[in-house]
């Protein structure tokens, strides 16, 4: 591993091991992104992908948003589907529609034409270089936050070949062809723990693993298809970094819409679990609390639409619901393009605001 500055700022790591904070630390999904004019600037100029693997421009836009607001922590830019790129699948970014594959596996047959053991330093060098680049520039101001998708969750893009609300013919796999899903999964699996370990090898500080479309599986296709395997990759990549000798990362499960899971995910070897803003803030701190486990989230990305100080003052009821020990604040799931950066400002603002009155009451 390379050294890099200390430090400066680690409130994020320390709410994610339930230690004391000053203050609850806070960032958002996709707080790089389209919402902000000097990232549509970047991408004017160069293909999504291109910024994703080019270090300077992924390092670039990943320091946007830091420049604007107290966030406390960074996430590096890229996209969780360069691991089916990296197995050989073509993705292409389609503006207005979203990630494309131009041939998805349209059979079991297909699984052959994979690249099934990728050479991860080789296909994603880039990602890893991207992280060691930022770590430089961050020069210890805050965390940064290493990601990859979850198993099922890839698989769903690479059968349906991009956004769907269903993903119906993913989902028909798991019925028309349990064993062949597995040996998929299994496959997506030992990659994304190479490619997650090697994250943190060239720097990453946290990880957060994104199973985004949990909430079509159900409780019992989840346990089966997506749990298994997203258990795994915590106990592994966990295992993994001790056996290196490198000192332990929180690891974060974000399982969009597993409302039914809280209680097995907090079973797991995460460190934090991530909570979409449909779920129940109570329950699964209540939950979580008998595992030591802190949670992160859940303000309705869809509240930054409103007004200054509405935005504030559910920002502050979030902050008291969570209560200021083992909470990561963050939105329930990614900034939407359309947002106004100073509406994400004045939430990062207020979360620090009100959780500052709480711990010095
Ligand atoms: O700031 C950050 O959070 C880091 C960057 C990041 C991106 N994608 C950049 C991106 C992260 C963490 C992701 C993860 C990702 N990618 C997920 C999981 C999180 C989630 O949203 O549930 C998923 C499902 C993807 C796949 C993906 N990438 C989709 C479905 C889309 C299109 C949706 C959209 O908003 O248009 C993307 C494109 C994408 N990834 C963009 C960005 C900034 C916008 C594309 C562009 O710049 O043209």
């Amino acid at each position: 591993m390379c050294d890099f500055a200390p430090l400066k700022n680690d409130l994020f790591i320390r709410a994610a091991f339930c230690e004391k904070v000053e203050r609850t630390p806070v960032w958002a999904m996709r707080q790089a992104g389209r919402y902000l004019k000097e990232f549509q600037e970047v991408r004017a100029k160069h293909d999504f992908f291109t910024v994703c693997r080019t270090p300077e421009l992924a390092c670039e836009v990943t320091l946007q948003p830091l420049r604007r607001m107290e966030l406390d922590a960074a996430i590096i830019f890229s996209d969780i589907l360069v691991i089916p790129q990296a197995l050989g699948m073509e993705v292409q970014m389609v503006p207005g529609k979203g990630p494309v594959f131009p041939k998805p596996l349209a059979n079991p047959e297909d699984l052959k034409t994979l690249n099934q053991t990728p050479d991860v330093d080789k296909e994603l060098g880039y990602v890893f270089d991207a992280i060691k680049l930022t770590r430089q520039k961050l020069d210890g101001k805050v965390p940064l936050i290493g990601f990859s998708g979850a198993p099922w969750t890839l698989m769903a893009y690479m059968v349906d070949g991009g956004s769907s609300a269903t993903f119906s013919k993913a989902r028909s796999w798991l019925f028309r062809s349990p064993n062949e899903s597995k040996a998929l999964l299994d496959m997506l699996t030992d990659t994304t723990i190479k490619y997650l370990v090697n994250q943190v090898r060239a720097g990453a500080q946290a990880l957060q693993v994104f199973e985004s479309h949990a909430g079509i599986l159900g409780s019992s296709t989840f346990a089966k298809f997506s749990l298994p395997y997203l258990a795994k990759i915590a106990t592994q990549v966990k295992k993994q970094l001790s056996d290196l000798g490198i000192q332990r990362v929180p690891l974060i499960i974000f399982a969009k819409g597993a409302h039914y899971a809280i209680e097995e995910l907090s079973a797991t070897d995460y460190d934090v679990i991530s909570l979409d803003w449909t779920m129940d803030v109570k329950r699964a701190r209540e939950i979580c609390a008998k595992k030591s486990k802190a949670l992160q989230g859940n303000l309705d990305p869809a509240m930054l639409y409103a007004g200054v100080d509405e935005i504030c003052s559910a920002t502050k009821k979030m902050v008291e619901d969570f209560g200021v020990t083992g909470h990561i604040a963050n939105l329930g799931h990614g900034m939407y393009p359309d947002l106004d950066p100073e509406h994400l400002k004045a939430f990062v603002n207020s979360v620090h605001s009100a959780s500052e009155e709480i711990i010095n009451s």
